[in-house]
């Protein structure tokens, strides 16, 4: 039997593990300096900020608080169903706290904007967004995130979190998967 490897599947490695490492911690400095020594709430977007999650956490110097939701957008095809909705919830009250909101990639905006919303409603003191990837020339304009790990095109990418229909978060790399993939996998 022939067995791929996901590795196979990347047509193009956009951000090597070390590129992303570097990053990260550049990330983790800037966002301790701007927390001045309070503790935030860091707010892990699963599945796909998971890995950026973990990293960035350890790139920071002062203490936190970590919790997680999970809202649905996607579902397993590569387009948006333009709609966002929780379905997993925090464990803690967010009210009077910073929040520092951590997502793998922003594309229509659409995920922050909810969630940004939903902090302010349930007062938060201040709400930092942190994406590692950004889809740049989404129109119309978005809300950018507060900071930002790298600034993409509009091509569909998997690993260090992201995936397609499940498949391919544990890449270590960043990279744009092979058109015959869709087709093989495409279910929605
Ligand atoms: P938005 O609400 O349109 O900004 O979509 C954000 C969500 O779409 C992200 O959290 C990802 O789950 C998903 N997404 C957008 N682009 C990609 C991609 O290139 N690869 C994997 N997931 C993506
Ligand atoms: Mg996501």
């Amino acid at each position: 039997m022939l067995i791929r490897t996901p590795q196979e599947d990347i047509e193009r490695v956009l951000f090597t593990r070390e590129q992303i490492a570097a990053r990260v911690a550049a990330l983790g400095t800037e966002l301790t300096r701007r927390l001045n020594g309070e503790r935030p709430i860091m707010v892990c977007i699963l599945k796909g900020a998971a890995f950026f999650f973990a990293d960035l956490c350890r790139a920071m110097a002062c203490d936190v608080d970590t919790d997680f939701l999970s809202v649905s957008s996607y579902g397993t095809a590569a387009t948006s169903s333009g709609a966002v909705r929780l379905v997993r919830d925090l464990s803690q009250d967010v009210s009077g706290r910073r929040v520092v909101l951590v997502e793998d990639v922003i594309d229509s905006g659409l995920t922050m904007q909810y969630l940004r919303n939903l902090f302010a409603q349930r007062k938060a003191a201040e709400v930092i967004t942190v994406s590692f990837l950004d889809k740049a020339n989404c129109h119309p304009p978005k809300h950018a995130a507060d900071l930002l790990g790298f600034s993409v095109g509009d091509e569909f990418l998997v690993g260090y979190g992201l995936d397609y229909a499940e498949h391919y978060r544990n890449l270590p790399d960043v990279g744009v998967l092979r058109s015959e993939c869709y087709a093989e996998t495409e279910s929605v």
